[in-house]
C-alpha cells in the first residue's frame, strides 16, 4: 500500500533573523518515490530537512502535517542519513551492518535479518567489501555504506543528506538510480537532500530552493514546461542553476528543449 506525508504552510523564522523562510511551502512525499530538495548554499536546505526531522517547529499558524489524510500531531519517524560518515573505522563492513541489523530489526528472525543485509550490500555494489574494515574503504564505498546501514530500517520514509558527497559524476548518477529503485522496490519514500543539478531526471520530484523561498516544486517533466515558456536568462535567475548542468541534463534525458 501506498502511503503519503503531506507537508502544508511551511515556514519558519530563526528567533534572531527577520527573515521569513520558505513562504507556506507545501508539498507531500509519498512512498515509492525518489524526491530531491536541491539549491545552493543558505538556500534553506537543513533548515527544511530540521523541520521534516520535527527538530524545529514552523512558524505559520496554519502549518499542517498529514499522513494517508490524517493529521499528525507528533514528528514522523524519518530514517535520517548525514551528510557526516559517522562510521567506526575499525569495524568491518559485515560487522556494522549486523549492528545495525540488530538495531533497526529488532524482531526479525537471524535469516531474514542475513537476507535483508545481503540484498542491500548487493543493491549498493558493497557485496564484494563486506569483509574489509572501513578505515580500508575509499570515501564512495565509506558513503555506501552509512546510507546503507540506515537503509536497514523498516521505516518508511528516509531523508540522505548529500548521499553523493565525495563520489565522482558518474557514481552519483548509478547512486541515484540505486535509490530510486530501491524506493520503488521497498515502498520507501527517500528524500535527498543536494545542491548537485546535474541528475534531475532520474528525480520523481524536485523541491527548488533559492535564498530561503521555493522556486519550484514538481516533477522534472514539469520543470521542462516551465522552461519552455522562459527564457534562458530568467531560468537561471529563477532556479539558481547553472546553464551547463542544465543542459548537460537535458542531453543525458534525451530531451532537448529550446530553452
Ligand atoms: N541558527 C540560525 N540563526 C539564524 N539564521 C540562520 C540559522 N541557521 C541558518 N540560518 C539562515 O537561514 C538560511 C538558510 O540556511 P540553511 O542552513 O538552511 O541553508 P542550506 O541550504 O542548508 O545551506 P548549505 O548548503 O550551505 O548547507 C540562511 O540564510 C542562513 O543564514
Ligand atoms: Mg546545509
Amino acid at each position: 500500500m501506498q502511503h503519503q506525508l503531506d507537508f502544508k504552510h511551511i515556514c519558519f523564522q530563526y528567533p534572531n533573523s527577520q527573515a521569513s523562510l520558505f513562504k507556506e511551502l507545501n508539498f507531500s512525499v509519498k512512498t515509492g518515490e525518489l524526491v530531491g530538495i536541491l539549491g545552493s548554499s543558505g538556500s534553506g536546505k537543513t533548515t527544511l530537512t530540521e523541520i521534516l526531522l520535527g527538530r524545529h517547529r514552523p512558524t505559520c499558524r496554519h502549518f499542517q502535517m498529514l499522513e494517508d489524510g490524517s493529521p499528525l500531531s507528533t514528528a514522523v519517524k524519518w530514517s535520517y542519513v548525514p551528510q557526516q560518515n559517522l562510521l567506526r573505522e575499525y569495524l568491518r563492513v559485515s560487522e556494522i551492518f549486523n549492528i545495525y541489523a540488530d538495531i533497526h530489526l529488532k524482531t526479525a528472525k537471524a535469516n531474514e535479518k542475513q537476507q535483508r543485509i545481503f540484498q542491500t550490500l548487493q543493491d549498493l555494489g558493497l557485496s564484494d567489501f563486506k569483509d574489509k574494515k572501513i578505515s580500508e574503504l575509499s570515501g564512495g564505498q565509506k558513503r555506501r555504506v552509512s546510507i546503507g546501514i540506515e537503509m536497514l530500517s523498516d521505516s518508511r520514509y528516509f531523508i540522505l543528506d548529500e548521499p553523493s558527497s565525495g563520489l565522482d559524476a558518474l557514481s552519483d548518477r548509478n547512486l541515484l538510480r540505486t535509490l530510486k529503485i530501491m524506493a520503488r522496490v521497498n515502498q520507501k519514500a527517500i528524500v535527498v537532500i543536494t545542491h548537485n543539478t546535474e541528475n534531475l531526471a532520474i528525480l520523481d520530484k524536485l523541491i527548488f530552493l533559492s535564498k530561503g523561498k521555493p522556486t519550484f516544486v514538481g516533477s522534472f517533466e514539469e520543470l521542462l514546461m516551465e522552461f519552455k515558456t522562459t527564457d534562458r536568462f530568467t531560468v537561471k535567475k529563477y532556479l539558481d542553476l547553472s546553464i551547463a548542468d542544465l543542459y548537460q541534463e537535458l542531453n543525458a534525458s534525451g530531451r532537448i528543449y529550446d530553452i
